[in-house]
């Protein structure tokens, strides 16, 4: 945890935004996995762990906006949950702990909820993403289960997004623990990346270099022959020379900051001419997007002139075809990227998406674009300093996708579907860092992962 002066100030700020009526904000309960007492390990919310960092099961924090008070709420331990889990802190201790002065139970929670529907004060909570958290957030406010997402506070939204999309220095100090964890897990298994391996050996030594960080994995380890799936979770197959490896993993530090980390690698370890010709067109991209962002501009332009590195790349090897701007304006270089440059990222892998992705990653002043692949960019809008966003350009050769255009004549004027046709074996190639952007630019957070095409051949020959 960080110092109880953190949340204080934290929960303070939140206050003064909301301005009026109870915030309550929801920690996450155990959640079973084949039966009640065998569960998943315990992940907090994110927002709870923002404002009180702890990591206990059942809690729900309080904070009214009207008196200034925090509350804690949750019903202590007794002995039959003792004798299996060892002594534990009372409520009132954890409250204390990060400086909330008054806790209670259930029950007493129940009771100010119900007084303060009563009084017809304004009760602000976040949009539960669990079944039982909806639950209780029925029961709670007398809300019906089906009505409990509609009545979540904008305001409070809004004022959570405002707050942690900005991350101080000691975030980022997390962050970036996270990332050397990263650089351990990439690193180990592009070393074991060899013909005759299975992508499961690979995949299950990343997720013990996570736990040896004292962490989870921030999302199911992405290690996969078939890159060309974007979110391939499958790790079943035999590393063959000749396929690109898309490995796209991260871990969360014990207090749950992440990293989201893709290196793609060629099995055996010497990229041949095609893989080494796309590879460098998507590093020209990624490093084009560290060149560019700052505070200022919007991630949607840095999206569109990534598409436009990746656009001319494309052209040259006489993929695409027709003016550069033209391509990119059109949409037809999202054949090959169907996905956005990248989202933020904090305590959450993809930060805050469980408020709405919208309220994240755009506002009154930029707005999501349906065109196909650029609609799928999770964070569109300006940069502040202190934003922390992936940079994550692709290239993808899905047969099915490219049968379909190429049957629809969809982009034909800029796409050359006869050229493709000899690339539909290829897999995929994706390249991610954690930026952080600063005062006059971007950081790129963590200790460097081999990454330019010189650097993986000699990390993987070593
Ligand atoms: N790991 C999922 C992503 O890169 O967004
Ligand atoms: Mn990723
Ligand atoms: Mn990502």
């Amino acid at each position: 945890m960080f110092a109880k002066e953190t949340y204080i100030a934290r929960r303070e700020q939140l206050r003064k935004e909301v301005g009026h009526g109870l915030i309550l904000i929801q920690g996450n309960h155990e959640a079973p996995c084949n039966y009640t007492d065998n569960t998943y390990w315990f992940r907090q919310d994110s927002t709870f762990l923002y404002f009180f960092g702890l990591q206990r099961e059942d809690l729900v924090g309080v904070l009214d906006c009207d008196s200034g008070v925090d509350y804690l709420f949750a019903d202590d331990y007794d002995i039959d949950d003792i004798i299996w889990t060892g002594p534990l802190p009372a409520v009132s201790e954890l409250a204390a702990s990060v400086g909330v002065a008054h806790s209670g139970t259930l029950a007493q929670l129940q009771t100010l909820c119900t007084k303060t529907v009563g009084e017809a004060r304004k009760i602000h909570y976040l949009p539960p993403y669990r079944a039982d958290n909806i639950r209780q957030m029925s029961e709670l406010l007398g809300l019906r289960y089906d009505a409990v997402t509609r009545y979540a506070s904008m305001e409070l939204i809004h004022a959570c997004v405002r707050q942690r999309s900005v991350k101080s220095a000691e975030e980022v100090a997390e962050i970036e623990r996270a990332i050397d964890t990263a650089y351990n897990m990439h690193v180990g298994a592009m070393k074991m990346a060899m013909p005759g391996r299975y992508e499961y050996e690979l995949a299950g030594f990343m997720q013990g270099e996570a736990w040896k960080g004292n962490g989870p994995v921030s999302f199911p380890v992405i290690m996969t022959v078939h890159g060309e799936t974007l979110h391939n979770h499958g790790h079943n197959h035999r590393l063959e020379a000749g396929r690109m490896l898309v490995m796209d993993a991260g871990c969360e530090t014990p207090m749950n900051y992440c990293s989201d980390i893709t290196r793609s690698v060629p099995v055996g370890g010497r990229f041949n001419e095609r893989q080494r010709a796309i590879y460098d067109i998507v590093l020209a991209g990624q490093l084009e997007a560290i060149r560019i962002a700052r505070p200022g501009v919007t991630y949607q332009q840095v999206h569109t002139e990534v598409s436009r590195i990746l656009a001319r790349g494309y052209k040259d090897l006489g993929i695409l075809r027709g003016d550069v701007d033209d391509i990119v304006a059109a949409g037809a270089h999202s054949l090959l990227m169907p996905h956005g440059l990248g989202h933020m990222m904090g305590l959450d892998v993809h930060d805050m998406e469980n408020y709405g992705q919208i309220y994240v990653g755009y506002d009154d002043e930029t707005r999501p674009s349906d065109q196909f692949g650029l609609g799928s960019l999770r964070c569109g809008r300006r940069l502040q300093p202190g934003f922390v966003v992936t940079d994550e350009p692709g290239c993808y050769f899905i047969p099915a996708l490219i049968d379909k255009w190429r049957a629809e004549g969809t982009h034909k004027d800029f796409i050359n579907f006869d050229e493709l046709e000899k690339w539909k074996d290829f897999g995929g190639i994706r390249i991610e860092d954690d930026i952080l952007i600063t005062d006059t630019g971007c950081r790129v957070l963590g200790k460097p992962i081999p990454k330019t095409v010189e650097e993986i051949e000699q990390t993987m020959s070593e």
